[in-house]
């Protein structure tokens, strides 16, 4: 595969340049710090994204927790933010701005009831011109670029995804990332990828391409659809923190990626576990307990080491159950 080129982005007044093709996606409930601290051990240059965040609660001073520590974190770290009033999008924004942001991400796809009712999310897909007046007016108000990450519409009989996603560009947008689903498939059938290519022959600026990604194979696939400028993983890299670095590595032709074995995946998850016992106390178990459902997978004996994991009662007796399967290992 040819190699993919880095990617310039011009804010009004800083530059950032993206210098590898392959993103992890914004996950509720899974990007978090701590993830993103894994999926930074394989992936030292790539873009990771916070978990999307209610730009209404960073105005009046909530969820402050999501963004505070950015400038703390190595490598390039993007906040996304969700609402549908301007006014909150942009202080927010300058909120982001000033915690480390790399870059503003505004979420134009999250299909979940909840938040498309309030008009943010999807919901944002049927108003085009309030969706141009985010974007023009955050990004004017921010110095770092402002990207945005959409579907392909609403659903199937209303959905024009090149002309949406033209007056995003036409708006300030510097990057845009399309899932290739509308809001009503949900997660159901294919990502469509051919849908991707057409934004792609329409737009100026980077296009990332994201669905139904699991593998290399699947990248490179996607990337000779779509044109795309690169691929963001989403699902496949729940328990999988390495991935994005794996891909990035075999679609560059690198031999010398090792991903885990048994051993490191249950380290990776007595980590993973104790960071966050460490910081959310007793509740860090019951946060653990999906990720270390994820990890703990394809080797012998990982069934049954789940299903002790999820009646283990306390994050002491967890600790002991993943220490006890590592002295297998000595
Ligand atoms: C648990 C979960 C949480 C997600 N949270 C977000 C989010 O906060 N922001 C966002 O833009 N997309 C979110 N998504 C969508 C993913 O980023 C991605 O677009 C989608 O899963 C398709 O990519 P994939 O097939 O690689 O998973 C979420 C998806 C899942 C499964």
């Amino acid at each position: 595969m040819k190699l993919l080129s880095p990617i310039f982005l011009s804010g009004n007044g800083t530059s950032r340049s993206l210098n590898c093709p392959v993103l992890q996606s914004p996950l509720a409930g899974v990007s978090d710090q701590i993830f993103r601290k894994f999926v930074r051990r394989w992936s030292p240059k790539a873009l990771l994204f916070t978990e999307m965040v209610n730009a209404k609660s960073l105005e009046l001073g909530h969820g402050a927790e999501k963004v505070i520590e950015l400038s703390e974190e190595s490598g390039p770290i993007g906040v996304q933010l969700f609402d549908h009033r301007p006014d909150s999008m942009i202080d927010a924004a300058i909120k982001a701005e000033l915690s480390g942001a790399f870059l503003i991400d505004i979420n134009m796809g999250c299909p979940v009831k909840k938040i498309a009712r309030k008009g943010g999310g999807s919901a944002l897909l049927k108003e085009p011109e309030l969706a141009q007046l985010i974007v023009k007016q955050v990004s004017k108000a921010i110095s770092i670029p402002l990207t945005v990450k959409i579907r392909l519409g609403w659903d199937e009989t209303t959905a024009d995804p090149v002309s949406f996603a033209l007056g995003l560009q036409e708006a300030g947008a510097q990057l845009i990332t399309v899932h290739g689903r509308t809001r009503k498939q949900g997660f159901s059938g294919n990502a469509n990828w051919e849908a991707i290519s057409k934004i792609k022959k329409s737009l100026d600026i980077p296009i990332i391409a994201n669905g139904d990604i699991k593998n290399s194979r699947d990248a490179i696939e996607c990337l000779k659809i779509t044109n795309a400028d690169g691929v963001m993983i989403g699902r496949a890299s729940m328990g999988a923190p390495w991935l994005v670095g794996q891909i990035d590595a075999e679609i560059n032709n690198q031999k010398t990626f090792i991903p885990p074995d048994a051993k490191m995946k249950i380290n990776l998850s007595l980590e993973h576990l104790k960071l966050l016992i460490s910081k959310k106390g007793n509740h860090g178990l019951l946060i653990a307990r999906k990720h270390m459902n994820w990890t703990c997978r394809g080797f012998q004996g990982a069934s049954t080491l789940r299903q002790k994991l999820v009646r283990a009662n306390s994050p002491n007796e967890a600790i002991k159950l993943l220490e006890e399967e590592l002295i297998k290992f000595n």
